[in-house]
Formats: structure tokens, sequence, C-alpha cells
């Protein structure tokens, strides 16, 4: 009965066009599914259980329809300023990555093996969306981070990001010194099982 509630679940999730938020699989394969949500609040409470945090922003100020960095930062200063303090982030930037951008591939496969930070990887959309896979306990946690979410994978926590092969989001991103994202491969394949595309 579990199964099939699942199945409908998910079913309905996809005819009525909504990508699910949270999909969580055992490591060895993305066609079984043992457990998925779009609810925020039941995301945000299955990944703190594995010490990631997942909340939501709302901007001070609304957004022109193309805004620049400063004004993005500007619009989400009150939470920037509290997450820097809180993780002792020195550096912030905003990047954004459109389907048009002759790079797109090279940015999609740098981001794509399984690896992991020595400091906290910090990440907000304030547009789009993007898909993290924390790999942890034997378990694959799927995370569909769309606009208004913050998510953030503690240090030496083994985890991959796909931005599909039709990527649109803007991001903005912490990093504690100039060094940036420097990531340390684990050389699993892991994600080779879990490839998204499209709005996936
Ligand atoms: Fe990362």
């Amino acid at each position: 009965m579990k199964w099939i509630c699942l199945f409908l679940c998910c079913l309905s999730t996809v005819l009525i066009g909504q990508e699910v938020k949270l999909t969580v699989c055992p490591e060895h394969t993305a066609d079984i599914v043992l457990f998925s949500t779009s609810d925020n609040e039941k995301i945000a409470q299955c990944l703190e259980k594995i010490g990631v945090q997942f909340e939501q922003w709302e901007a001070n100020q609304p957004l022109n329809k193309d805004p620049t960095h400063d004004e993005i930062l500007n619009a989400y200063q009150n939470d920037v300023e509290r997450i820097k303090d809180k993780g002792g982030f020195a550096q912030v930037d905003v990047v954004s990555i459109r389907s048009d951008n002759p790079k797109k591939e090279v940015f999609r496969q740098k981001f794509l093996k399984e690896h992991l930070h020595t400091t906290d990887e910090v990440r907000f959309f304030v547009e789009g969306f993007g898909i993290f896979y924390n790999h942890k306990d034997k378990k694959v946690l799927r995370v569909r981070c769309e606009k208004g979410d913050l998510i953030s994978i503690p240090a030496n926590y083994t985890h991959w990001f796909d931005m599909t092969d039709d990527p649109y989001f803007t991001a903005i991103r912490f990093f504690t010194d100039e060094e940036g994202w420097v990531a340390h491969f684990t050389d699993d394949d892991i994600a080779d099982k879990f490839i998204s595309i499209g709005g996936q």
C-alpha cells in the first residue's frame, strides 16, 4: 500500500506539471524512490537530520525584471548578512547561467562529479533552479532548489550539483576566502546514475 500511495503521489505531481523538490533514493539506483515531497517544511526536516540546512527567503524589496548583482544582494541583504555572520563567510557573489551560455556544458561538468569541500557550500536561488545531490548513509537525497530556496551543505560532505542540459538560474554564493569554489573529487561515478535532463 505504501508503494502504491507513493506512486500515485508522484504521478499526480507529474500530471500537474510540478517537479518534485526532494527525492530520496538508495545510492545504487535512481529507479527506486524511498521518499519524495515538495513540501518545504518536510524537506527542511528531512535534510536537517543529515546536517543540511534548507530554508526560504523573501526579498526585502521588489526586484526589477533584470536586476544587477548589487540589486540582488541589496534585496536579500538581511539574510545575506545573517548567513555571513553565522558561517564566517568573507566573500559573497552572484552567478547566473542560462541555456544560451556557450560554456554551459563546461560549467555543468565542473560541478557534476561527486566531490566535497573543506568549507560549507551555501547557495541561495534568486531565480530558476538547480539540483543538489547529497550522498549520505548509503542514500542519495536529490534536492531541486528553486527561486527563494537556500541550501547549506556542510564541509566534508559528499555531493554534486546538476544544472541540467537546459540551465536557468541565478544564485547567491558564499565563500570563506578569495579562492572561491575549491572541490576535492571522490572519483566515484555515482553521479552518472542520477543524471538530470531538461527541467528535471
Ligand atoms: Fe560542491
